[in-house]
């Protein structure tokens, strides 16, 4: 089975042709897969799917990931459904000072679903429902190509290695006070393999995101330098693919080897809804770490973030 694609971008991507996600035969769905694997990151246009099909699809990937509930911009939706957006589940919007605007703007720093899970996430599936006029892209940067285009020296630093990643790190980057002590309590700091292979092809990438704050081994400012060079050589520019959504989009990408990030838009304008599910990792990356310590941020990652996200548009309000 040929699936029909076109390129997104020269080193990564494709837009999937002629595929309803709602009704795909197995030959097709067979193809889906290789895609995915050989591309990381398909599009698919003009699906006007709802939140149960959304799972159904999304499903035959795997076994889903249940949202964190305490999240609160997730509450009301099916546990599958990360809700991305600034309307809530009344379909209200939330306003541009609300603290789940802040918290979402966690999302605008690159990193990859889940990886502060003991077992981070395969796949992730966005489907835009609504879209901004202006703004609100979605960017995606392959860890695979960065990978090999790293010099052979740094891939032997890299090999074997396991960094830490903490979601109470990186959105303590953002701003103190987003996440509630009892929702930390849910995501403790999680060892994952620095180097991954995909186990089809492979094909070796980099793991880094946002959440990853220490190397196993490696003192707290050479670790942290590394991670950020590593994450600054993925989203190069020339490397990055930039998704201008259109209603209808459903994008799936391959968080084993793929980093993201959202872009800001006007909040306070125009609504944004976008509903995510995401297709479980089979099985944690790395073997368990005894005593896993994370040196709280400092100034210096602290002016990194809001450099990032600065450069990137966000509002300096939304920041603290
Ligand atoms: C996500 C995410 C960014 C965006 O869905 O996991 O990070 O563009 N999204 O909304
Ligand atoms: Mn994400």
């Amino acid at each position: 089975m040929m699936l029909q694609t076109r390129p997104l971008h020269p080193l990564f991507g494709v837009e999937v042709i002629g595929v309803d996600v709602r009704r795909v035969a197995a030959d097709v769905f067979t193809a889906l897969v290789g895609a995915f694997n050989e591309h990381s990151v398909l599009l698919f246009r003009g699906q006007r799917v709802d939140d149960a099909e959304q799972v159904a699809f999304s499903r035959r990937f795997g076994p889903l990931e249940a949202t964190i509930r305490t999240v609160v911009s997730h509450q009301g939706y099916l546990p599958e459904i990360s809700n991305l957006a600034n309307v809530d589940a009344e379909d209200r919007m939330i306003p541009a000072g609300d603290k789940r605007i802040a918290f979402n703007a966690g999302n605008q720093m690159w990193h990859t679903d889940s990886s502060f899970k003991r077992v981070p996430a395969l796949a992730s599936l966005l489907s835009g429902r609504e879209v901004p006029p202006e703004g609100g892209e979605t960017e995606f940067a392959s860890m695979r190509v960065a990978y090999e285009r790293l010099p052979d020296a740094t891939r032997r630093l890299l090999e074997g290695r396991v960094a830490i990643h903490s979601f109470e790190y990186s959105r303590g980057l953002v701003g103190q006070g987003l996440l509630s002590p009892e929702h930390a309590a849910q995501v403790p700091p999680v060892p994952q393999a620095l180097v991954r292979a995909n186990p089809v092809h492979g094909r070796k990438a980099f793991f880094v995101a946002s959440h990853a704050c220490e190397i196993v081994g490696m003192p707290t400012e050479a670790a942290r330098a590394l991670l950020r060079d590593l994450l600054d050589r993925a989203t190069a520019p020339g490397l990055v693919y930039t998704h201008r959504w259109q209603p209808g989009d459903l994008v799936m990408w391959d968080n084993r080897c793929v980093l993201h990030r959202g872009r800001p838009w006007d909040v306070g304008r125009y609504r944004r809804v976008m509903h995510r599910t995401t297709v479980a990792g089979d099985g944690p990356t790395a073997p368990d770490v005894a005593g896993i310590a994370v040196a709280p941020a400092r100034e210096a990652d602290r002016a990194w973030c809001r450099a990032q996200l600065t450069a990137a548009g966000v509002p300096a309000a939304v920041l603290q």
